[in-house]
Formats: structure tokens, sequence, C-alpha cells
């Protein structure tokens, strides 16, 4: 009797102590990540390079972490905010998704902010770049940029290198402004002069007026920053200005000479100097490996946007993995503060402070690449290493 009870004790235990494990297996739930992308309207190529990158990362990567099955949600906003709020919220409340992520231009994370706070939902922005988009909510991570983190070095390379006066050229909106508002002191401090700032509208981007009030001021560079997407359009006009014989150098952000376009800008592009953290042609190993992969997934070239979404979706496997698939969205949320890691881009943190990240930031000429099928590229030829948003620094 007593030795009957006590093997049954020992299976019971042992029974028990399996129980868990086998439960766990069966009975996991997904891990449902909650895409939101521009995949329609003005900013849809934000979302065509982000899902690229993303389905890459589970391709390269697999669809299980820590025994967890991943499902990835995505849905269009066209961007808009009014829609991005709304199926952040659906995918809260309905489908129970374990974190947001995406966020194609600043009005849209804005909007969905409030909601990552309340639902305790952590919300990885890998597009939007104004700085003040993490301070919206304690659950905001970011593995995109900021506008002030690439203005400021094209400003000094500009102070350095001749440039006495600027007009400043900006999409009229979060990231415009902290481009003008960056640039502007950074140029102020290497000597040099602002003669005129103009904002242009964010829908509709008729460019000529505004450019003819650049030719009419005659700086000796204009400063442009648009949204990724609307680079070659306003190429197209500065030559139909004839702007590009006129003397005026143009200098920009890397937004402006997009990867996604910057090839069918052709030659007036050619020597365009500006600055941002990533390019296609960065000449590190694992971004040759990188950009092979995504080149013969999807047949064109990746951009900073899914470089962005490639490493949000590592930031968010690594602390899924980091909490052994166990989740949960303060856990989660403290396991992608303080990540350090190898992106395309170069080397990168997730500042544990600001939730921001720490990156190079590259000045770069654009030029026709002969080893590279003579195709027009951002070439790297100076960086400032390990450049924290200088928003958040004072
Ligand atoms: C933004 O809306 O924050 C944004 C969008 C595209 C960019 C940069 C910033 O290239």
């Amino acid at each position: 009797m007593k030795r009957r009870l006590a093997l049954h004790a020992l299976a019971g235990s042992a029974a028990l102590a399996a129980a868990p494990l086998v439960v766990r297996a069966a009975d996991a739930k997904p891990f449902k990540i909650g895409f939101i992308l521009p995949m329609t309207g003005q900013s849809a190529s934000t979302g065509k390079q982000i899902e690229a990158a993303v389905k890459l990362w589970m391709a390269q990567n697999g669809t299980t972490v820590a025994g967890r099955k991943i499902e990835l949600i995505l849905k269009d906003d066209a961007g808009t905010a009014d829609t991005t709020r709304r199926i952040a919220q659906e995918m809260v409340v309905n489908d129970k998704v374990d974190v947001l992520a995406g966020f194609g231009l600043t009005p849209l994370a804005f909007a969905t902010a409030p909601i990552a706070t309340q639902s305790k939902t952590p919300m990885v922005v890998t597009a939007a770049a104004t700085s003040a988009i993490t301070e919206q909510s304690p659950y905001i991570v970011r593995t995109s940029f900021t506008l002030p983190q690439v203005s400021v070095s094209i400003a000094e390379w500009a102070g350095k290198h001749g440039i006495k006066s600027v007009v400043t050229f900006v999409a009229d909106y979060g990231p415009g402004i902290d481009a003008e508002k960056f640039f502007k002191s950074q140029f102020l401090l290497n000597g040099g002069k602002v003669i005129g700032e103009i904002r242009s509208p964010l829908r509709s981007p008729d460019f000529a007026p505004f450019l003819q009030k650049v030719a009419d001021q005659k700086p000796d560079a204009v400063f442009v920053f648009l949204p990724s997407g609307q680079g070659a359009a306003f190429m197209k006009q500065f030559a139909e200005r004839g702007l590009d014989k006129s003397g005026i150098k143009l200098i920009a952000t890397g937004d402006v000479t997009d990867d996604d376009q910057l090839n069918d800008m052709g030659d007036v592009a050619l020597g365009i100097v500006n600055s941002h953290h990533y390019s296609a042609a960065h000449p590190s190993a694992a971004n040759k490996k990188f950009v092979a992969a995504f080149e013969a997934a999807n047949k064109f070239r990746p951009n900073f946007m899914a470089v962005a979404g490639y490493d949000g979706m590592r930031v968010i496997y690594a602390a899924l993995a980091a909490t052994k698939g166990a989740g949960g969205g303060d856990a989660l949320l403290a396991a992608m503060k303080g990540q350090v890691f190898e992106s395309p881009r170069g080397p990168v943190l997730i500042d544990a402070q600001t939730r921001d990240i720490v990156q190079d930031v590259y000045i770069r000429k654009v030029e026709r690449v002969p080893a590279m099928g003579n195709q027009l590229y951002n070439v790297e030829f100076d960086v400032q290493k390990q450049v924290k948003d200088p928003a958040k620094t004072k």
C-alpha cells in the first residue's frame, strides 16, 4: 500500500513536472506582431520596403521564437492617421497583438502612441523620424532614425566646405521642422548664414513656386529634407527650373537621395552631398549579405526604411527570446532597451533611457559606381560614430 502510494506519488509528480512543458508546446499562443504601414497612397514605397524587409527577416530567421509561433499581421493605413488609429485599436482589442510596429509617417506614430500606453503594448517605430515621437509613450522603441540626428552632420560638412549661405527647404511637418531647426543651429555654429527658410506642404508636392524662391535668393546651397518617396519628383522639378545649372549647390538628408528612387533620378543627382544612416552601398560584409538577399527576393534595392524594418524584427525577436517566450508588454519593452547589434547600416544601440536608436551617420556623395553595375549610389566618404539624437542630449 505504502509502495503503491509512493509510486503513485512519483508518477504524479513526474506527470506534474512534465505537464507544463507539454501544455506549453501544444497550447502556446502565437506571438502576434501587428504592422501598420502605408501600402497605398503617397508613402506606399515605405510600406513596400518595410514589408519586403520583414518578410526577408522571417525567411532568414524562421517563424518560431522560444517556442512561440510568430504570426505577422500587416495592414494598410494609406498614410492616414485616423485609419492608423482605428487599425491599432482593432489590433490591440480584437487580434490581441503582442507588439505594434511600422508607422510610415510622424502623424501616424503620434496617433497610435496613446493606444500603446493604455494597452501597455510595445510599439516599434520602423519609419517615422520626428525626434519627439519616442516621448509620446513609454512603450515606444525606434529602429529608424531622427531628423536632428542626420541634419547636424551635413550642416557641419557644409560649414567646413566653403558654403556660407543656405536656404533651407523642408516638408512642412514634424520631421521637416526638426531638420530645419537642427541644420540651422549647427550651420550657424560653423559660421554660416541661413538666408531663407521654405516649408512646402506635405500633401501636394508641387515644388515649382518654392524652387523659384530659392533661385531668386541665390544662396551658396539649398538644404533639402523631403520624406521618402518625394525625392525623384523634387529632382525632376529642380532640373526643369534649371537649378542644377544655377551654381546653387544641393545638399540634403539622405531621404531625398533615397535608394528606392536614386537610380531613376539620372545624372541630375550626381554629386549631391548628403548625410544619412544607411546606404545600400555601405561596404560592410553584413550589408552586402543583406542587400544581395533582399534584391534576390524582391528585384529592387533596399532603402533606409527596409533596414529599419529588418532591424525592428530583430529587436522584437531578441526581446521575445530574452523573455523565454513569455512575452508581456513590460517584459518585452525591458528586453528591447539596451540592445546592441550590427545592423546592415553599421553598429547600433537602442538607448535604454530614450528608447531611441544610437547609430553612425555618414556623409555621402551620389556617384555612378562601375563596380556596382554602373548604377547611382550614395557613396560614403566620412562618418560620425555613434550619434545620439541631439534633440535629446540637451
Ligand atoms: C516622417 O514622417 O517622420 C518621415 C517620413 C519619411 C522620411 C522621414 C520622416 O523619410
